[in-house]
């Protein structure tokens, strides 16, 4: 949908004049690698992708912020003294859950008018609840004038995800939306909430996003279970030596320790976590070194433990990964996000990906019924406000 027709739904909806409107937008990411391992104080390697939600907002002089989306039939008006009070309408508390937070921070708002239009497929573990929330906090740190800087509005966006949506997320989506450059990845040390942007250029290669489309569900009590399983994990360490976080370990002192962690459950997550840590330290290094035929490798391997240590990938998504990996020119495959179903990205060669699209989906539709979706990503800039030329 281009601007000028969003502009259009803006007025059919508040009406006016669309003199003050103004567009921003945040994009949503793909996790090259380093999965579960952010809200464990580790290390993640995502970037942001092209897709990913535009906000039309204008300042209106009701004390109201209305609310709708071209996407999906929402609509919802709010008084701005209610905004603590969640909306049973799920969607509604994403960016809900950001207008409360500026309100926790005392900094007062007026009422706004804002429509929102997304082209991240829903539920494909791509952050697009991340989007929603950058976007709004964002443009309201701006039409505002709060002067917040962009770690805080990081800040602010998970604690929406983990207080009013109700999701124990860790940091990596809300960094990687906000943060991101073009042509670079964020590598991000989840301890001390630093990141550093690598270039990065696949050459020969693309990244190449395979969607199950598998429905997904329940799957904020599937995560919040395995941020548990990675807490019981830390207190069984602690007994004999005290960390904060999965993270302080490397796999030597892990190896020695496990046989504190008696849950057996427990043990699998946490080896997970402190093999994923290695993995990603290694990947930027073959970033580093334009060695993608070994980046894939740690892809494949990372796939590997999530399926077998971590237990968040399921039928589709291994399918989409075995059927990926039997391509010739595929260097490597895994699930990225949650989990759970959603996506899963390749390192496919440009001279393989058609064939890569059409085998695959061709074998995928075979073995689960469902028809994959395919998009290629391409590394991209953090929320941004778009300015039009009205001439
Ligand atoms: C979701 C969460 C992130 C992260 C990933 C798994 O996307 O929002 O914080 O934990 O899952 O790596």
């Amino acid at each position: 949908m281009d601007i000028d027709k969003l502009k259009s739904e803006f007025l059919l909806r508040y009406g006016d004049s669309s003199e003050n409107v103004r567009i921003f937008f945040s994009p949503g990411r793909v996790n090259l690698i380093g999965e579960h391992t952010d809200y464990n104080g580790g290390f993640v390697l995502p970037f942001a992708i092209k897709t990913g939600t535009f906000l039309l907002i204008r300042k209106n002089p009701e004390n109201i912020f209305r609310l709708t989306s071209v996407n999906i039939d929402v609509c919802a008006s709010v008084p701005v003294n209610e905004v603590s009070t969640k909306s049973p309408v799920p969607w509604i508390n994403y960016p809900l859950g950001v207008i409360n937070e500026f309100d926790l921070l005392n900094l007062e708002l007026s009422g706004y008018d804002l429509l929102f239009y997304g082209d991240i497929p829903n539920g494909a573990g791509l952050s697009s609840s991340a989007s929603i929330e950058m976007v709004t906090a964002f443009a309201l740190n701006s039409l505002s004038r709060s002067g917040l800087e962009i770690m805080q509005l990081v800040n602010m966006c998970r604690h929406a995800e983990n207080d009013f949506v109700g999701m124990n997320c860790g940091i990596m989506d809300q960094m990687a939306v906000a943060l991101s450059k073009k042509d670079h990845a964020l590598f991000i040390n989840c301890t001390s909430i630093s990141y550093q942007t690598i270039p990065f250029f696949t050459g020969r290669y693309h990244i190449i996003i395979a969607n199950t489309n598998k429905p997904r569900e329940l799957i904020s009590s599937a995560y919040n279970q395995r941020v548990i399983e990675c807490n019981e994990a830390v207190s069984a360490i602690c007994n004999h030596r005290k960390i904060n976080n999965l993270s302080e370990l490397n796999f030597n002192e892990f190896e020695k320790l496990s046989t504190l962690i008696k849950n057996e459950i427990s043990k699998k997550r946490a080896r997970h976590v402190i093999t994923e840590n290695q993995r990603v330290k290694n990947a930027v290094k073959c970033i580093e070194s334009n060695d993608l035929l070994t980046l894939g490798k740690l892809m494949t391997e990372s796939h590997i433990s999530l399926k077998t240590d971590y237990e968040v990938t399921g039928f589709e998504l291994d399918t989409l990964v075995e059927e990926s990996l039997k391509i010739p020119g595929v260097a490597g495959s895994r699930m990225t996000g949650a989990g759970f179903g959603g996506c899963t990205i390749s390192l496919v060669h440009k001279d393989s990906a058609d064939h890569f699209m059409t085998e695959v989906y061709r074998q995928y539709e075979n073995k689960t019924g469902l028809k994959p979706e395919f998009y290629q990503a391409i590394p991209s800039d953090g929320v941004h406000e778009i300015i039009v030329n009205s001439q």
